[in-house]
């Protein structure tokens, strides 16, 4: 397993690569990695000749300066988990090289990105767009691969992939949980215990509502208040949002579908939980 800290070497690098005919998946991660991330580079594994991860903390995309001083960091312990993984190449850059001062050129993303969690995290997802093209103009993959953990993150990147005519496919991956449930996250190392002990409320609300959905209720609104009677039993737990979105625009439905979206976001303390699910199941 190669590891690159400079961009331009890694540039040259995946040049060569592609000159040479292998195609190339990239699994961009800010690392803490999990067994999440494990699931991507497997995916990318069976798919690519040649498998890149990059590990960024992108401050870019945080909105709340303690989130960002508080992401985990691990990179010795990710590194070997990688080289497990099979991965071949890994970029781990440095906030100098990715985004040189003065930041002049930001993407500015909207539609369906102003939605969920572009309400409460105003800038994040112009941070993320900005920081995944770069990584695709430095790697230059043909693949790349993305959890539907963040789904709202996969719709924003496929729309900006689609959007700038990046010639990359976007291959979403489906969500990892923990045995109780609990989508597993980087943050999750960060709940106390008590709030670890409630967090797997959060997919049991979204089961509820797949269950209400199997059992007749078609309305949005009916899905809701299955959502919201399972988190409203939880104390000191504060919703951010629960809604059931198209899986396209994430506007609110009404009338729903198999793949229309529940979404939820939720504090627990100071740690920020998301989880989502198709009301038909995934
Ligand atoms: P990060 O949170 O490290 O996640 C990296 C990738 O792993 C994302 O595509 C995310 O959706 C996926 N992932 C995280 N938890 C997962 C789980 N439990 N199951 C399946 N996939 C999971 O998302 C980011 O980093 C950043 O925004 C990034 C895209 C790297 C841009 O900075």
């Amino acid at each position: 397993m190669q590891v690159v800290e400079d961009i331009y070497e890694a540039q040259k690098t995946f040049e060569e690569l592609r000159q040479q005919g292998r195609s190339v998946g990239l699994v961009p991660t800010m690392g803490s990695l999990h067994k999440g991330h494990v699931s991507l580079v497997e995916r990318a594994r069976l798919r690519c000749d040649v498998v890149a991860v990059s590990i960024f903390v992108n401050a870019i995309q945080f909105n709340d300066v303690n989130d960002h001083r508080q992401y985990p960091r691990s990179t010795e312990a990710d590194l070997a988990m990688l080289a497990s993984a099979g991965v071949d190449f890994v970029l781990l850059p440095t906030d100098e090289q990715m985004h040189p001062k003065p930041m002049n050129v930001l993407i500015t993303t909207s539609g369906a990105a102003e939605l969920l969690e572009g309400v409460h995290r105003p800038g994040h997802f112009d941070g993320v767009a900005t920081v995944v093209a770069k990584l695709f103009i430095i790697l230059g993959p043909g693949l790349a691969f993305f959890g539907e953990k963040d789904f709202q993150q996969l719709v924003v990147v496929r729309r900006m992939v689609s959007e700038l005519h990046f010639p990359v496919e976007v291959v979403g991956c489906p969500t990892v949980r923990e045995p109780d449930g609990l989508a597993m996250s980087s943050r999750n190392l960060r709940l106390a215990e008590a709030d670890r002990a409630k967090a797997p409320i959060v997919h049991r609300a979204i089961l509820a509502a797949r269950q209400a959905y199997a059992a007749g209720e078609t309305s949005g609104r009916g899905l809701i208040a299955a959502m919201y009677e399972i988190l409203s039993s939880v104390q000191d737990l504060v919703i951010d949002y629960a809604s059931v979105v198209d899986p396209q625009t994430l506007k609110d439905v009404d009338h729903v579908k198999p793949d229309s979206r529940l979404v939820v976001a939720v504090h627990l303390g100071s740690v920020r939980l998301i989880d989502n699910s198709a009301v038909g199941g995934d």
